[in-house]
């Protein structure tokens, strides 16, 4: 599909049905994951692509009771909010609470690893948190759920699991010093899947040469 088309639609599924992937489909997608750019070109993460139903009921699992936590107060929160936007946040919380109740019958849940060590984390210093080593990993996860996008299959990036990274590491015997930066579950929609996104414009969100100047 045209480029512009597949960013542009490509929102977060939560709704996916249990049926398998096609290995060849799924393989595309693995590739499109691997053509990602990263620091150096040192490509250093990995996906531990998750397929059998044990690991997979442990991390739904796992994934729920985080989702559970991150929810609480969250409709509460939206009972102040303005019709349009409580209406939308009521359907982003049915459709994270089915994929908390589902993600266990996922197809395929992509675990991206990362090993810290193989990056130039040139921010790592700074007096703030750092993101410069996420840059070599989430470039990735965006290839993959384009190519997903492209093969007619939901998915979301998810990092509730993140939380648990001990516990992940161990179900999927992920060796020190590898941390997990994102779990994609994967497969094809249930209804519509990808379609319009709601986003800021570029020009709310770009200056010309300098902070607070407008894009003209
Ligand atoms: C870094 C990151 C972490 C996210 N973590 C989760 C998550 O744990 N669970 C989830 O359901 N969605 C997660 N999302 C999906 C976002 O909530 C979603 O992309 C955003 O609300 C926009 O929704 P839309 O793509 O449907 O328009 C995450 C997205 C990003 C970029």
């Amino acid at each position: 599909m045209e480029l512009y088309d597949a960013m542009s639609t490509l929102r977060a599924v939560r709704r996916l049905k249990p049926d398998p992937i096609p290995t060849d489909v799924l393989n595309r997608v693995l590739e499109a994951a691997a053509w990602a750019p990263t620091g150096g070109n040192a490509q250093p993460w990995r996906i531990v692509l998750v397929t059998d139903p044990a690991p997979k009921r442990t991390l739904g699992d796992l994934y729920a009771a985080s989702w559970k936590a991150f929810t609480k107060g969250y409709a509460d929160r939206l009972k102040g909010a303005p019709e349009a936007d409580r209406a939308r946040g009521a359907r982003t919380l049915a459709a994270g609470d089915r994929l908390a109740a589902h993600f266990h019958e996922t197809p395929a849940i992509a675990i991206f690893c990362f090993d810290a060590r193989q990056m130039a984390i040139t921010d790592a210093k700074l007096d703030r948190v750092s993101v410069v080593g996420g840059g070599s990993v989430y470039t990735a996860v965006q290839n993959l759920m384009l190519a997903c996008r492209a093969e007619g299959l939901g998915c979301v990036l998810t990092t509730l699991l993140c939380e648990h990274e001990p516990a992940v590491k161990r179900l999927l015997a992920i060796p020190d010093p590898w941390g997990t930066a994102a779990a994609v579950p994967i497969g094809y929609p249930i209804g519509r899947g990808h379609g319009p996104i709601r986003r800021r414009p570029a020009s709310s969100l770009t200056y010309d040469n300098r902070w607070g100047e407008a894009h003209k």
